[in-house]
């Protein structure tokens, strides 16, 4: 089943979504706007906005105020991808080229601001600071989360608290947010607020620890992104860090990883070494807790059917393949 039919409930508002992030990026600058509607036509899975409209129906039918947040959840989401394959240089997402490869460097760094201001004056559009804070608190998560990740690169000796971490602030917050918002803009009760939050924080852990597993063993084309980029990038995820007290071949794997030469040329070895090693069972298994804690969350909201919607995407997303 792939995404979209998991988003069927509000299939309407997401078209809508679609039509106004492409509106919201609008520019007289040739390059700032081919840069920005390159990435939206690319596609994408939508999982942010669809969480900010998800959620805001929880509490409430008619979620029309919730469609800008929506559009700029997906906005940040962008600004921030936009720099990652700077950072990561990466030539591929989302099944075409990345920003970075079409238009360079400096042009990203720019594209990703503009879209990301973009984002801010969208939100500032619902005159409640309490939303403004939100998402520019998140920002600054993000920005944390991928410095420490840079600064963590081949580092062997760096453990799982700093893996969780890092992939809090970077993707898992952002999800929290996504539900946070849309919750808050259907004034919701504070309690089932947090409840919501709660949710999209553990699902958007379980989110990354996947993302982390399809890094190594995805198929590129249906990833639409390359595959082996954490290895030559020398970011260390859950199943390196598993397979480096477990793997029969350990010291090789550790001095492997802790090489900006072996990661970038023997990639491939250093993938099998963490494969053979359980790795990725175990963090499937990681992933897999998350899951469960998102669900949990959700037994704490009251009993409609709106609900069913988070507990199959969380049962979905740890088998997911893109
Ligand atoms: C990619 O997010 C970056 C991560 C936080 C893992 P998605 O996997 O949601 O990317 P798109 O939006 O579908 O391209
Ligand atoms: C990026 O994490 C998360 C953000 C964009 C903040 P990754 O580097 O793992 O994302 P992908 O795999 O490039 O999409
Ligand atoms: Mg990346
Ligand atoms: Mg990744």
């Amino acid at each position: 089943m792939p995404y979209f039919n998991l988003f069927d409930s509000v299939a309407t508002e997401l078209n809508i979504v679609e039509q106004n992030l492409i509106t919201s990026i609008d520019t007289n600058i040739d390059i700032l706007h081919e840069a920005s509607v390159h990435l939206i036509h690319a596609g994408g899975k939508r999982l942010r906005p669809a969480f900010v409209l998800l959620a805001s129906r929880l509490f409430n039918q008619d979620i029309t105020n919730a469609i800008p947040m929506a559009v700029a959840l997906e906005l940040v989401h962008m600004a921030t991808l936009v720099h990652d394959d700077v950072i990561d240089n990466s030539m591929a997402r989302r099944g075409t080229i990345t920003v970075k490869k079409g238009w360079g460097n400096k042009v990203s760094i720019y594209s990703g601001n503009y879209i990301f201001a973009k984002s801010l004056a969208i939100v500032a559009q619902y005159n409640r600071s309490d939303l403004l804070e939100i998402m520019a608190d998140t920002s600054v998560k993000i920005c944390e989360g991928e410095i420490i990740q840079m600064f963590s690169s081949y580092n062997v000796d760096i453990g799982i608290k700093n893996y969780l971490r890092r992939i809090e602030r970077k993707t898992a917050l952002l999800i929290a947010v996504s539900c946070q918002l849309g919750a808050l803009v259907s004034n919701a009760p504070a309690g089932h607020v947090n409840n919501i939050e709660k949710y999209g924080y553990f699902l958007g852990m379980a989110f990354q620890v996947t993302d982390d597993i399809l890094d190594l063993v995805a198929d590129e084309e249906i990833l639409g992104k390359p595959t082996g980029s954490d290895i030559r990038q020398g970011v260390i995820t859950l199943p390196a860090l598993y397979a480096m007290y477990h793997s029969k071949h350990r010291e090789e794997l550790r001095e492997a990883l802790a090489s900006p030469e072996q990661c970038n040329l023997n990639t491939a070895r250093i993938i099998d070494m963490i494969t053979d090693s359980d790795g990725i069972d175990y963090a499937h298994y990681v992933s897999q807790r998350y899951a469960v804690k998102a669900q949990n969350q959700l037994k704490k909201l009251p009993d409609i059917p709106e609900k069913q919607v988070f507990y199959d995407i969380a049962n979905y997303i740890l088998d997911r393949d893109y």
